[in-house]
């Protein structure tokens, strides 16, 4: 049936009605005061999303360009940083790092287990010299669904003192609660494509004043994704260069939903879709890649055992039209992905749940009973 695919990938994820109505109007000039009013206004909306009162600036990126501003503007040539890698998108803040000449140390942990605090802990006190001029990190590692302990980390940066931490929020940011300003954190980076429930383009910078400072002496090359470009003109509610304007007037629609709906509830919505589809995951006999108090919040990845993991996501897609994640780089074919990101709801577990049981049927896996993984995330819905 044509138009009813449910995407259940963490991003792009599904885009409100309300969303694409907003977008779907005549472009407007971007010297405009109409253009400056809605600048304005999402930019408030911004800072109430990141629980901050500093500055949080918009780009046209996507994730990737956001974190690359995000390290960038902060340091120098040969400048020592310690990358926290435990999968794919770890990995690429740290290729990016090499590329712009910083000198790298890695923290590692195996694909699908958290990055170790501890070993932070040791690094940054061990250094003395306070060479360590950032810590780089992904708070939700979307390419095996384990959330990263940001909190406890950035502690350890704050106790070193003078690295500053740059955090890739772009599977986090709104939805968990990471309050910016409380636990003073430098550099966090996002993309709209992701819990903010607009199409891909739009990439978002949060800046500190610890940050500002390195800014000013910081010497890597930078142009376009230069972030003093964007404050400077943001604080006339303006942007340095064309921004996508029907991708404002979405971020403007979805903001408000977002402050209709509370920090609390959006936060609560997905710690009960986290909840509710590792709990149905378990019911059905399947291995849950991250393990308990490390999930992601944006998506739960499934490392099928006994049945194979891309004949699951084909015949969900086929049968169902429901959009489910692979693996990607060496899980490719070994786990599959399913996102609970952004405009997402109860129902929409429950119902990609009774499709994969059915799909499970289809494949002939015969270890769970039927109707046991809805049974186990609709006691999670009704209980929270
Ligand atoms: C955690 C994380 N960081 C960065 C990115 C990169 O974002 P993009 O593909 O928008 O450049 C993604 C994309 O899925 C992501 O999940």
């Amino acid at each position: 049936m044509d138009d009813k695919l449910m995407l259940m990938i963490p991003g792009p994820t599904p885009v409100p009605e309300q969303v694409l109505l907003a977008m779907a109007k005549h472009p407007i000039g971007h010297r405009t005061g109409d253009f400056s009013k809605i600048m304005e206004e999402v930019t408030q909306n911004l800072k109430w999303l990141h629980q901050t009162q500093n500055d949080v600036l918009i780009l046209t990126v996507s994730g990737t360009g956001a974190v690359e501003a995000g390290i960038i503007n902060f340091l120098s040539p040969g400048d020592r940083v310690l990358v926290g890698s435990n999968g794919k998108f770890g990995d690429r803040w740290a290729q990016v790092s090499k590329a712009y000449g910083l000198q790298v140390d890695t923290i590692t942990a195996e694909w699908g287990q958290p990055l170790d605090p501890e070993q932070f802990r040791a690094k940054l006190e061990a250094d003395t010299d306070k060479t360590i001029k950032a810590v780089i990190m992904t708070h939700s590692e979307t390419s095996t669904g384990v959330l990263n302990d940001l909190e406890t980390i950035n502690r350890h940066v704050k106790a070193h003192g003078e690295a500053l931490i740059i955090v890739d929020t772009v599977t986090s940011m709104s939805a968990y609660n990471i309050p910016v300003d409380e636990w003073g954190l430098d550099v966090v980076a996002s993309g709209s494509q992701k819990g903010y429930m607009i199409p891909p383009g739009l990439g978002f910078v949060a800046v500190g004043p610890r940050a500002w400072e390195a800014y000013a002496t910081a010497k890597l090359p930078r142009f376009y994704l230069d972030l003093g470009k964007y404050k400077k003109d943001g604080a006339k509610n303006t942007t340095p260069f064309t921004p996508p304007v029907n991708l404002f007037f979405a971020l403007q629609a979805a903001l408000r939903m977002m402050k209709a709906e509370g920090l609390e509830s959006i936060f609560a919505r997905h710690q009960r879709l986290t909840h509710s589809t590792r709990a149905a995951i378990k019911a059905l006999g399947l291995p849950l890649f991250a393990p308990d108090g490390a999930g992601s919040p944006a998506i739960t990845a499934v490392a099928p055992d006994r049945v194979d993991a891309e004949q699951i996501r084909s015949i969900m897609k086929k049968r169902f039209d429901i959009a489910l994640a692979g693996g990607q780089d060496h899980l490719k074919g070994k786990i599959f992905r399913i996102g609970h990101l952004g405009f997402v709801s109860d129902r929409d577990i429950l119902t990609a749940i009774a499709a994969l049981e059915a799909t499970l049927q289809e494949l002939g896996y015969e270890s769970f009973t039927p109707g046991a993984g809805i049974a186990a995330a609709a006691k999670v819905i009704a209980n929270s």
